[in-house]
This record gives structure tokens, C-alpha cells and sequence, in this order.
């Protein structure tokens, strides 16, 4: 198992002359200002995902993933570095992309189905090319004959099922999912783990996966990610090498645990806020 982080970026070639790059994130930092006072919720943050690539940010709560999420869809201005999403520095949300926030955000006086396709009226697309779509998500999540209830009807597993059939309707090449099961019962979590795994190995989206759960981000990724706070920044980059497609069963072998073992004490590392100097080999 190699912990490696990636070659220093300004070594690197320009994102336009990497054709597998998918999104670059090169030596990124964001500060929040406010009359309180300064923030530093990323500093020099620099990461490659490549085309199709699933990978998983873990770190303790503050260390800035959802900052980093936000940066990269676009909805938080930096205040340092830059990032590209395929060729184009990312200005405004990208278009390909689809977002599932770590706070599900369903608008109360819209059904179901309404609030999946809100990513389709929001781009300009038409809706009954995308109904058909919308309504077969719904079912693969467990929630066909829901379409027509509202969001205050549905559990809080439900609704964040909602959340990611519309950041999945328009069928986005690459996926930002913000601890998308964060709320939910284990068993449930088991089953969407899978369904998600199987659907990312059929049709080979880019995936930015934040999460708590170490198990969950071995189980599903090509690479996890660890963050460190104070300041937000990368402390490894941990390659998972697990056959695909992945059942449950592989959670139970002597590989997955080693992995979740390594993650675990760089995890607790972080939390005590121990520094792992820069490259981990
Ligand atoms: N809009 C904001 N204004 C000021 N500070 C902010 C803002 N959003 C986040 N922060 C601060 O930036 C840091 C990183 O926050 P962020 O939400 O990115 O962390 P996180 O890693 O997603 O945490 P969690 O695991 O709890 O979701 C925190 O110290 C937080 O208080
Ligand atoms: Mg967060």
C-alpha cells in the first residue's frame, strides 16, 4: 500500500496538456473575512482527479472539504491558486457538473419530482427530455411512487435521495457529493454504497466523494484523500488498490482493513493536529 502524495503541481504540465486531467487544483487558498477576523480554510491546496476517477476527501470537521467542494463548483471565489475543471479555469458553476451539498437544500413547495428537475429548468434544458430520466433515478434510489409528495413528506434519508437524483439528472460527467449519506441509517448507507459503486464503475463518472466514514471512502474510491486543519490543507493521498467491482464481502479481507487502518491513524493524526511533512512514501 503507497501513501503518495503527488508530484510537487508546479512541476507538473498545464492542465490543457494532460488530456486524462480531469480537475486540477493548484495551490488553492481561501481565506473567509469577516469583522471577527480572518479565516484560513484552505491553504495551498493542490490535487489532480483524473477522467473517471473516484476519489474521497476525509478529515475532521473544519478542515475545510466543504469550502474546497464549494471552490471547485465554482460558488466560492478563491483567494489564491487556481482550478480547472477539463480545460476551462473554473469562474461560475461548470455546467457538466452535479452537486448533492452536504445540507440537502429541496424547496418545500415542490414534489419530488419537481425538485429533481430543477437542475434541468436551472440549465435551460427541457424538462420532458429529462422526466423520463428523473423518474427512473427516483426508482433506483428506492423512491418510486414518491414522485408526486412534497419534501416535508419524506424522511431525512428520503430527501437526501432526492438531493442526489438531482445532482445526477442532467448526467453529469463529473459529481461533487458532500457526506451524501451522512444522515442515514447503516444499512441504508451499505445499500447505497453499492448502488453508487455500481453505477460509478458502469458509466465511469469523475467523483469528488467527502465523507466521515473511512470504511465507506475505501470501499468506494480510487484514492482517498486525508485533510489536516488549521489551516485546511492535504496530509496524504492514499491510493486504494481493491479489485472493482467491489461487493461487501471485500470489507471483511485483510487488505480493506489494512487500509482502513492506515486511514485511521493518519485520520488521528490530523485530529491531534500532527503535520505530515508534505509527501508521505
Ligand atoms: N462562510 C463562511 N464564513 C466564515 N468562515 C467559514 C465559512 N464557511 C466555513 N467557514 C470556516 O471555514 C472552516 C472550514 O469550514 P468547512 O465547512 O469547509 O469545513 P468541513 O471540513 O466541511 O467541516 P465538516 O466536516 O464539519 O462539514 C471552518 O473553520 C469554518 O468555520
Ligand atoms: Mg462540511
Amino acid at each position: 500500500m503507497a501513501d503518495v502524495l503527488s508530484p510537487a503541481l508546479q512541476d507538473r504540465p498545464a492542465p490543457d496538456k494532460v488530456p486524462d486531467v480531469h480537475i486540477s487544483i493548484r495551490n488553492v487558498e481561501k481565506v473567509y473575512r469577516s469583522q471577527r477576523g480572518s479565516v484560513v480554510a484552505l491553504e495551498n491546496v493542490s490535487l489532480d482527479v483524473a477522467k473517471g476517477e473516484f476519489v474521497s476527501i476525509l478529515g475532521p470537521s473544519g478542515c475545510g472539504k466543504s469550502t474546497l467542494l464549494k471552490c471547485i463548483a465554482g460558488l466560492e471565489p478563491l483567494s489564491g491558486g487556481e482550478i480547472f475543471v477539463g480545460r476551462q479555469r473554473v469562474a461560475e458553476p461548470p455546467k457538466d457538473l452535479g452537486v448533492v451539498f452536504q445540507r440537502d437544500i429541496l424547496f418545500d413547495w415542490r414534489t419530488t419530482l419537481d425538485n429533481v428537475l430543477v437542475t434541468v429548468e436551472f440549465l435551460g434544458l427541457k424538462r420532458r427530455d429529462y422526466e423520463a430520466r428523473a423518474r427512473s433515478l427516483l426508482a433506483t434510489y428506492g423512491l418510486a411512487g414518491y414522485e408526486n409528495r412534497y419534501p416535508w413528506e419524506l424522511s431525512g434519508g428520503q430527501r437526501q435521495r432526492v438531493a442526489i437524483c438531482r445532482a445526477m439528472v442532467h448526467d453529469p460527467q463529473f459529481l461533487l457529493m458532500d457526506e451524501p449519506f451522512g444522515a442515514l441509517d447503516a444499512l441504508t448507507r451499505d445499500e447505497l454504497n453499492l448502488e453508487l459503486q455500481n453505477r460509478w464503475f458502469a458509466d465511469r463518472k469523475t467523483i469528488i466523494f467527502i465523507t466521515h466514514g473511512i470504511s465507506e471512502a475505501v470501499f468506494l474510491s480510487d484514492r482517498v484523500i486525508v485533510m489536516g486543519r488549521n489551516p485546511g490543507r492535504i496530509i496524504a493521498d492514499v491510493k486504494i488498490d481493491l479489485p472493482r467491482p467491489r461487493g461487501v464481502a471485500v470489507r471483511d479481507t485483510a487488505a480493506f482493513t489494512a487500509y482502513t487502518g492506515r486511514l485511521r491513524a493518519i485520520m488521528d493524526d490530523a485530529n491531534a493536529g500532527i503535520t505530515h511533512a508534505g509527501v508521505l512514501s
